[in-house]
């Protein structure tokens, strides 16, 4: 028996680090992929196999001994084959890079989830999200549960701490120019720092999030007008809150800076310390912003909306 699931990789549009404090977040799926193909064999063994290593185990150990990236889909193969004689050979194939918050980690439990489950049961993709969240949690135990639920469902999501998700209906039709530092970043670490940054000052901090609310609003509005140039202009005032906060970096700003040239608007996305930025473009400056951060040597890539979410074959 064997079983195929991808997932898309995603992006946080607006809201990062403001969001851990309450204020609304804007995430969206994004046309790069994780694909997983899982398949049963004879031997009572867990195989994977994926392009940043493989794991090789025997069923049943305690999952706090594994200390493996890998570690969510010996979770859920694990989980799923309880009471069962088999094994499961895993496969994971991706076009997304790690590390840079861009969802890897989140698209591999989605795909994984659905891949291992689907050997067994017809599951929901409810069912699914939930399992991927579990196996999330083997690594991040703090995990909000959103970027897993953007890359279950795709399309663009807000997300709040209180409220939860709420899908948005709105298909603009932009495209962003993802550029990455290459620079690996601790989420935990830049959480942190932003922490001292509001004790040091709460009132600075309760005025930055009363800003990027209003932001938030106005961006809501904006994208059922499917108005991508002052879309742009919401970017470039959302980083100069990140800025404030102090996630920036001397290579991000001149990262940002090429992003602004050529395109409507650039910010980092995710916690910042590294990782990428996005520049927001449509047809008529997309080329010209992706050459410039070529000719700059920078890695690179162009990405749509992915409205399909997780897809099983
Ligand atoms: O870089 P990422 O995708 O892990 O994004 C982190 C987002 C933060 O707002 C900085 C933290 C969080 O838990 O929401």
């Amino acid at each position: 028996m064997k079983s195929k699931a991808s997932s898309p990789a995603k992006v946080i549009l607006f809201g990062e680090h403001f969001v851990v404090y309450g204020v609304k977040a804007i995430l969206c799926a994004i046309n790069k992929r994780i694909t997983v193909t899982a398949e049963t064999i004879k031997e009572n063994k867990i195989y994977i196999k994926s392009n940043i290593g493989n794991l090789e185990l025997e069923p049943n150990k305690d999952i706090s001994e594994i200390n493996s990236p890998l570690k969510p889909f010996y979770y859920l193969a694990n989980k799923l084959l309880e009471n069962q004689k088999t094994g499961i050979k895993i496969d994971v194939e991706s076009e997304i890079p790690l590390g840079v918050g861009l969802g890897s980690s989140s698209a591999c439990c989605v795909a994984g989830a659905a891949a291992i489950s689907r050997l067994f049961n017809k599951t929901s993709k409810e069912e699914i999200l939930e399992l991927a969240i579990e196996a999330e949690k083997t690594i991040f135990e703090n995990t909000s549960g959103a970027d897993c639920t953007v890359c279950t469902y795709g399309g663009i999501m807000e997300y709040d701490k209180k409220n939860g998700f709420t899908k948005i209906e709105s298909e603009p039709n932009f495209h962003l120019v993802i550029a990455n530092s290459n620079i690996e970043h601790s989420t935990k670490m830049v959480v942190e720092g932003v922490k001292q940054f509001k004790e040091n000052d709460e009132n600075r901090f309760s005025i930055l999030c009363d800003k990027e609310s209003k932001l938030i609003e106005d961006v809501l509005d904006l994208l059922k007008k499917n108005n991508t140039v002052e879309l742009g202009n919401k970017i470039r005032e959302n980083q100069e809150y990140l800025e404030t906060i102090g996630i920036s970096n001397e290579k991000l700003r001149k990262m940002i800076q090429i992003g602004q040239n050529k395109s409507f608007g650039a910010k980092i996305t995710g916690a910042g310390g590294g990782g990428c930025i996005i520049a927001l473009t449509d047809e008529s400056n997309l080329e010209q912003t992706l050459n410039q951060f070529k000719e700059d040597n920078y890695d690179c890539f162009s990405v749509k909306i992915d409205f399909k979410g997780l897809d099983t074959f």
